[in-house]
Formats: structure tokens, sequence, C-alpha cells
């Protein structure tokens, strides 16, 4: 069994050696746009105990090319000793979004982030940076922050009214007087990693961690020319669901049940028009290509695109999810993004579904009424596809509960569900300490991706 500290070993060597040359300047425009920090020190944790036998076990006939392999064991959704594992060695120990940066675009923004047992806090402070503490007083332990505020000065505790500061100093333990020195040993603890990519923050709390840009492999290569960092946030939609966290996520990549699900959506998004668009990272990507009008309200014609787009792009949906939790579509003149954060019961999750425009997606002969009028038919489009999503989703969870009892696994169709498959592959290369291992991975061919490349950028 690989203790934690060997697992640590290999994952930092599995980063130098994939670290992308253009590291240095994409993340450091990212700090730049939104307060960039990553890798303070924060607590130190015990090491985590070994991936139990049972788990391993369970995981093993997924963890296969997907011809032989079989669909992640029910237990892995329903099970609450797996759920346990689950949260100290994915959300525990790797990168996951947090929140939009535009959720918290000005000093005194605070948001605060459930995810499984652990609460944390974001903050920008009064120097306009971004900050992650764990939700919990020094004094006696008490959780600092109940709910996202605005205009915040201080974070107080409500138990005896111990202050800090948005930068997590404490500033005062009324009515009495701590020496300054002590003060300073008692800031609020940092969570070791935060990140900014594509317009979101993404937190780690392995001390030490990675780059995030290390895990996700050529996919900012394929956002280069969408301007993520500068988009406009129109409207955010939270939903409590009843089932898990990775069952949203598969739903997701899971363009198969569209004519079953979105009957609506299928006239004009077919199943069979859906193509990788896949590198080595740590996520699973498709597109659909040439996107065809509906009459509905993301037809191109409504909003001006992202402006440095190629043709191809100009005319495409680009699908791709993040491990672990967030969901990201990204058309040429917005984007909407699922992010999930697992409860403490198996089978509950919260989403946030976010709708973002374009940097200058407004048409020019249109007044700013009929833009938000328009952004609005834009959300209630996506939100209306959101909940059909959801009722499959639970019904999935449904089922799911009944499979446990058989202790039966599902079957993939490998044309369609390669995408589920990489993203189980994930979990339970996560759940190792381990990176995606691509060599079981189905070839896919790059015949959008070729275009693209050869493709001209429009002026
Ligand atoms: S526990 Fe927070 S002030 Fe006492
Ligand atoms: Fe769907």
């Amino acid at each position: 069994m690989k203790s934690i500290v060997a697992r640590a070993a290999n994952w930092q060597r599995t980063v130098s050696l994939a670290l992308p040359r253009h590291f240095g300047s994409a993340c450091e425009a990212a700090g730049a746009a939104a307060g960039f920090r990553t890798s303070i020190s924060g607590p130190t944790r015990p090491p985590l105990p070994p991936v139990p036998d049972k788990i391993k076990e369970l995981g093993r006939v997924t963890q296969a090319p997907i011809e032989q392999a079989k669909v992640m064991h029910p237990a892995f959704y329903v099970d609450k000793d797996y759920v346990q594992v689950e949260q100290e060695r994915i959300f525990g120990s790797s990168w996951f979004a947090a929140a939009h940066v535009h959720e918290l675009m000005n000093p005194g923004d605070v948001k605060v982030i459930e995810a499984g047992n652990t609460s944390i806090i974001l903050t920008r402070d009064k120097n306009h940076k971004l900050n992650a503490f764990y939700n919990t007083c020094r004094h006696r332990g008490a959780r600092v922050l109940s709910a996202d505020s605005k205009g915040c000065k201080q974070l107080v505790c409500p138990y005896h009214w111990w202050a800090y500061r948005l930068d997590g100093t404490l500033k005062s333990t009324p009515p009495a007087a701590v020496p300054k020195e002590r003060k300073e040993e008692l800031s609020l603890l940092p969570v070791a990693g935060l990140e900014c990519f594509a317009g979101m923050i993404f937190l780690n709390q392995t001390p030490n961690p990675p780059p995030l840009l290390s895990t996700l492999g050529d996919l900012p290569e394929k956002l280069a020319r969408y301007d993520l960092d500068q988009m406009d946030m129109h409207a955010q939609k939270t939903y409590e669901i009843g089932g898990d966290w990775k069952l949203i996520a598969e739903n997701f990549v899971d363009f198969y049940h569209i004519d079953a699900v979105h009957p609506a959506l299928s006239k004009f998004s077919r199943v069979d028009d859906h193509l990788p668009y896949q590198g080595n990272g740590q996520y699973v990507g498709f597109v659909t290509s040439p996107l065809s009008a509906s009459g509905g309200p993301g037809d191109l014609h409504h909003f001006n695109a992202f402006p440095r787009l190629k043709p191809l792009e100009s005319n495409s949906a680009l699908f791709f999810h993040i491990f672990p939790n967030v969901s990201v579509t990204i058309y040429p003149h917005s984007v909407y993004t699922l992010m999930t954060c697992p409860s403490k019961t198996p089978g509950r999750t919260q989403e946030r579904l976010t709708l973002l425009m374009a940097p200058g997606a407004k048409k020019q002969d249109i007044s700013a009424d009929e833009h938000r009028e328009k952004c609005e038919a834009l959300m209630d489009f996506v939100v209306n596809i959101n909940d059909e999503d959801v009722i499959a989703i639970e019904n999935l969870q449904l089922g799911l509960r009944n499979l446990n009892g058989q202790g039966m696994h599902g079957e993939f169709l490998p044309k369609y569900d390669w995408p589920v498959h990489r993203f189980q592959n994930m979990v339970l290369s996560s759940l190792q300490g381990n990176l995606l291992d691509n060599a079981i991975m189905p070839e896919l061919g790059n015949q959008f991706e070729d275009r693209v490349i050869s493709d001209v950028v429009s002026e």
C-alpha cells in the first residue's frame, strides 16, 4: 500500500514531466485578472488511511479498455463508507472548482463553500487578493460564517465575537486584548492551494499541491481563443439534487441521452453530431459542429461571438467536464457551467448553474434592456434543459440504489459511453492518488481537432 508521502512524490513527478511550456504566462495572466495565489503553507494533515481493499476490488472491472470494462459499481453512488473515502481522496486531495471569480469581484465579497464535511470561506480582501480559509474559529472551533455576503468588513465568529480581517488575520478578541505576537499566530487556517483558470476559482487542500495547469493537459490550448476570464456573469441558479455528484458529471458528458431526455433539444442537437475533442488532461471533452439554428434564444444571430475565434469555433459548441466537479458548455457567445458540491449524505448534491456572456456579446443595434431580455431567454432555455437533466439524474440514483442490492455492474456501449468511461476512470485513478491512465482510453480520432488546427483565425 502506498503511503500518502509516496503518493505525493509520484504526483509531483508526473507534474514536472507534464508541465506545459506555456504554464507561466497562462497562469500569470489568470492571476493578474483574478488575484492569483497558490501553494501557501496550510495546516499539516495526518496521512490518509489506505484505500480500502473493497473499493479497489469494486473499481477493477471499470479500470479496463471500454470494450471489456463494466460501469462503476452502484456502491460508489450510494454507500456512505465509500463517500467518506471519496471526500478525503478527491475533494480533500485534488484541485476542485469552488466558485466563479465573478462571484468575488469586489473587496468585501465573501462566499461559503461546503464540500462534503469541509466548509471553506472564500474572500476578496482589501488588497483585491482572493483567499480561502477553513471555516473554523481559532478560539474554540466554531463555524465562523454560515452564509455568503457582500460589502463585508470583517469575519466575526458568532460564539464569542473573535473577529478576523478578510485576509484571515485575527483582528480582535473582545473584550480581552491579546498580545500582537500571539494574534499573529491565530489567523484562520488557509486552504493550501488557490488558483484561477477560465474565470473560475479552484482549490486544493493538499499541502504544496501541484500546479492546477499540470493536471489539465492541452485544455488551456483548446480554450486559448475564448476569453473566459473576461466574461460577464448573467445569472445563477442553485439546485439541491437527489443524486450523487458523479452522476451529474456523467450526465453532462453523456450526449447519448439527448433523444430520450431532451425531445426539443434533439431536433437540432443530434446524438451523432457529437465529436470527441479530447486530449490527455484530467477532463472529458467533445463538441457539436456545425451548430444548427433552432429558432430559439441560443441561435447565433442573437449575440456577438467571442472576438478571437476561428471560423470553425464560431459555429461550434464545446463541452468540457473538468475533473472532478465542473461542467462547462461553451457556445460562441456564452458559457454555462454546472459546479457541484457533494453533501455529507450519499446521493445528495448541491449544483450551481451559472450563465456568463462573452465580452461584447451585446449586439450594437439593440438596447441594454433588449439585450438583457435575450440573456434571460437564454437562461430560461438552459434552465429548462437542466431541469430535464435533474429528473433523469434523480431517477438514475434511484435505479442505482436498486442495482446495489443486486450487486450488479451496468454496461458500456463504446460508441456513446466513452466519455462516461473516461470520467469513471478519472474517479478511480484519483481515489488511488494517480492521474488517469490514458493507455486504457480508446483511440477517439482527431476529426474536429485537425479541422481547428488548420482553420484560420477570423479577423
Ligand atoms: S469559538 Fe469563535 S470566538 Fe469563540
Ligand atoms: Fe442532458
